[in-house]
């Protein structure tokens, strides 16, 4: 196998070369190209460029492979934790007893967040998006939290973690509670950390709190299956908000922001609008398969297809079988549940789809369980952030550890050559 790539331009011959994964993973390193050669790339969506060396998550896209530091995906589900995946991407291994419940009381101590951002939640309308609310208040904490971190200290760096992991559950749940009219109310640290989020959504006022196990489960897999994903487009953005040495809440925000599109994050959304649309339009699923094939039509079977994975996304596996088990176990029967199966039965059987290698991706099934777990639609994306969380945090910490430079892209530029500017009463 070549170490090496030659490239020929203008008669002359460069070599570039090839850096290899743990996994076997082969990539050119050109970072000498455009001194060598005068040459810069051109790839849109960055399609074929690896931003970043990184220890975090592997996945491979064609055979369906998901590796949060080693570990799989199916195995992480199953039996891990949120808390402690959130650990393992963080600081690299699992936690074992005694650093787990530092960990978790640590975050505790920090659950607290300043009584000022409700006023700052008060200033927004109800009707507001929640995902722009969240991004707002993770920005406004750093008003009330050191605005940067020195990374060199690694106390000064857990803290902020800590700091984060403990006040974001917080503010998903006061976004919600806003958005139900409920008092914005704190949670009970004597619960374990997803339990906890759940009773801050969810408790009402003149109740008390009743935790049903199915939920919390449901909830911690959940949250377990979107922690982290690679260099996808809000971690990218993460990275490179990050790298102006910008103070981790504000590359948070950044990442809330771009996870909040409906081609990425906001997708959960879209699939349960698109499943209500059809059941609303009389549950004609075939009407929608012709509709996302026709290339004059700008629907897309939303919660269909993926940058990367190119065969079965696993997360949409593990649940697509915690759905059946959270509706049989809640007594729900959803029809929504009924068109979800019926169009990824017909797209999987669909040459369109198949040829282009388009398969359920997580969003495809996870509307339904928040849906089942009471989570109002406009919040899944949300959900999401929680769950990403410890991955972009982790992402963030790598790369400030591994002292990457400032994310800058190159360009071609294709506008106008030099021309003279001329008076406004001439033009
Ligand atoms: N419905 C119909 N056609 C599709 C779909 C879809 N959902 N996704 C891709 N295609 C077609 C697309 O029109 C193109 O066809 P052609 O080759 O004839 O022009 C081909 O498949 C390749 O699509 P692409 O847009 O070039 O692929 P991409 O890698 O740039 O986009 C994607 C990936 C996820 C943005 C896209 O598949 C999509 O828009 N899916 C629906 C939105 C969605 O479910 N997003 C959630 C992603 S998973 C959660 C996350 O990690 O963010």
């Amino acid at each position: 196998m070549s170490d090496k790539v030659t490239l020929e331009f203008n008669g002359n011959k460069y070599d570039f070369p090839i850096v290899e994964g743990t996994e076997k993973e082969q990539a050119i390193d050109i970072k000498t190209l455009r001194s060598a050669t005068g040459l810069t790339t051109i790839d849109p969506g960055y399609k074929n460029t690896g931003s970043c060396e990184s220890a975090i998550t592997f996945l491979d896209g064609e055979k369906g492979i998901l590796r949060y530091r080693g570990y799989s995906i199916e195995e992480l589900a199953e039996k891990a934790d949120f808390l402690e995946v959130a650990y393992l991407l963080i600081f690299g291994e699992l936690p074992n007893t005694d650093q787990l419940a530092k960990f978790h009381a640590d975050i505790k101590k920090e659950s607290h967040v300043d009584e000022e951002m409700k006023k700052i939640l008060d200033g927004f309308p109800k009707s507001a998006h929640p995902m722009g609310v969240l991004s707002s208040l993770t920005s406004a904490l750093i008003a009330f939290n050191p605005s940067s971190v020195n990374v060199t200290s690694e106390n000064d760096m857990y803290h902020a973690i800590v700091r984060i992991l403990a006040k974001f559950p917080v503010l998903v749940a006061w976004t919600l509670r806003k958005k139900k009219g409920l008092p914005l109310d704190y949670g009970d640290d004597s619960l374990g950390y997803v339990e906890n989020i759940h009773k801050m959504m969810f408790k009402r006022p003149s109740e008390d709190y009743k935790s049903n196990k199915i939920v919390i489960d449901a909830l911690d897999k959940l949250l377990i299956l979107h922690a982290d994903h690679e260099q996808n487009c809000s971690t990218s953005t993460v990275r490179i908000v990050g790298s102006s040495h910008a103070g981790l809440f504000a590359s948070l925000s950044a990442g809330i922001s771009a996870l909040w599109g409906p081609l990425h994050g906001g997708a959960n959304q879209a699939v349960l609008e698109m499943l209500e649309a059809i059941e609303a339009d009389g549950g004609d699923t075939k009407k929608y398969m012709a509709k996302a094939k026709d290339k004059n039509d700008p629907f897309r079977l939303m919660g269909f297809g993926h940058r990367v994975y190119k065969n079965f996304d696993p997360r949409a596996k593990i649940i697509k079988v915690a759905a059946d088990e959270v509706l049989n176990d809640l007594g729900i029967d959803d029809p929504i549940l009924d068109i979800a199966k019926g169009l990824e039965k017909e797209a999987l059987e669909d040459p369109y789809f198949v040829d282009r290698k388009l398969y359920p991706n997580v969003d495809f099934y996870s509307g339904i369980i928040y849906r089942a777990l009471g989570i109002p639609t406009e919040m899944f994306t949300v959900m999401f952030a929680l769950g990403r969380l410890p991955g972009w945090i982790a992402q963030w910490r790598e790369m400030r550890l591994n002292n990457e430079p400032i994310g800058r892209p190159r360009q071609v530029y294709v506008g106008e050559n030099h021309r003279s500017f001329v008076e406004v009463n001439k033009r």
